[in-house]
């Protein structure tokens, strides 16, 4: 799909930041996934316009990472650009208004940082996210979140950059969130040339600040008791079907855990993580997802869905 000349463009552009054929296995929490045509790193919105408006003209598809920590890429890699959002805009500041704390960051920001900030501050609002991982961008775009929260509880407004290069500020009373997913606008972009999350502002207040380091030592502990984060996986694979229903529970009744099928196998810690036991192929974690899915159906009667982007050629 990319000639020597388009190439040669996205070179000039980003220089080292532009790469070829490159192993999604290596931008991935799953550590799987075949090679993207093109993998870029803009460093500024500048980059990032440029690249957009070059695709449309081309016909070239992008799709976007952040953190590539919610997203399995198939075996046979991406064709088409892979914009990755990690090392644009990673500042932030703030501001305080009594005891509203305003602050601003990039998309590129991880969540861990402002988790630690928040932490470090006395910000109360952000202890939900701590652990999760990967970016900003990404967390709103998938409205990431715990039994303790979600982004979209935090979020004020989202800078976004559409599909054509133009700059928009969503303010959050226009925001359509929904379990795990914000809705964008219709018109920003489509699935082939999607908005990019380029910043955002989010609302905390100051708080007691060892009462909140103390909540967050208690949830990191359970979290780290319950979830197996030492094995590569893209975290939950499902989303809960309800709050009262947790995928983790239903695999763990279906007599799952520790089903593998190559080198893929269903977490004996956590049942709702898939993780790579070491050169799992993405066509294995698929298979397993597929005998879970079946499994489920037939004890529950209840259809997961991946909470897991998947992406690229089989
Ligand atoms: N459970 C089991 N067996 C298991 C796993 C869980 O019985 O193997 C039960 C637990 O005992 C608990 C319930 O299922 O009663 C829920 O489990 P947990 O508290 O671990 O929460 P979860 O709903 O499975 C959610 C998020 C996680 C986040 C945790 C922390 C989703 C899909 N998952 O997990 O997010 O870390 O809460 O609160 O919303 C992610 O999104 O990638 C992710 C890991």
């Amino acid at each position: 799909m990319l000639e020597a000349a388009d190439k040669a463009w996205l070179s000039r552009l980003l220089g080292p930041g532009a790469r070829f054929d490159e192993p999604m296995s290596r931008h991935t929490s799953f550590k799987i996934g075949g090679p993207a045509d093109a993998f870029l790193q803009p460093q500024s919105e500048a980059e990032l316009k440029a690249i957009i408006k070059w695709t449309r003209k081309k016909k070239i598809p992008y799709i976007l990472i952040g953190g590539g920590t919610n997203v399995l890429v198939r075996d046979g890699g991406i064709r088409g650009l892979v914009i990755h959002t990690g090392h644009m805009a990673t500042a932030i500041t703030w501001g305080q208004d009594q005891q509203r704390i305003r602050v601003s960051a990039g998309a590129g920001v991880a969540t861990r940082r402002l988790c630690a900030q928040a932490l470090k501050r006395g910000w109360q609002g952000m202890n939900f996210a701590l652990g999760i991982p990967g970016t900003l961008g990404g967390a709103i775009l998938m409205n990431a979140g715990t039994a303790h929260g979600c982004m979209a509880d935090v979020i004020e407004t989202v800078k976004i950059m559409t599909s054509t290069g133009k700059q928009i500020l969503l303010q959050r009373r226009t925001l359509a969130y929904r379990y795990r997913l914000l809705q964008m606008p219709s018109g920003t972009g489509d699935d082939s040339y999607p908005a990019v999350i380029t910043a955002c502002e989010l609302t905390l207040t100051n708080g007691d600040r060892e009462q909140i380091r103390g909540q967050a030592r208690q949830w990191m502990r359970g979290r780290s008791r319950r979830q197996p984060a030492w094995q590569p996986s893209a975290g939950c694979f499902f989303k809960n079907p309800s709050p009262d229903q947790p995928a983790g529970r239903l695999i763990d009744e279906a007599g799952l855990k520790g089903m593998r099928v190559g080198g893929a196998q269903v977490s004996a810690r956590h049942a709702n993580f898939i993780v790579n036991r070491g050169g799992a192929s993405a066509a294995d974690v698929l298979n397993l997802s597929t005998r879970v899915r079946e499994a489920v159906h037939s004890r529950f009667g209840i259809e997961l869905a991946p909470e897991v982007y998947v992406v690229g050629e089989e």
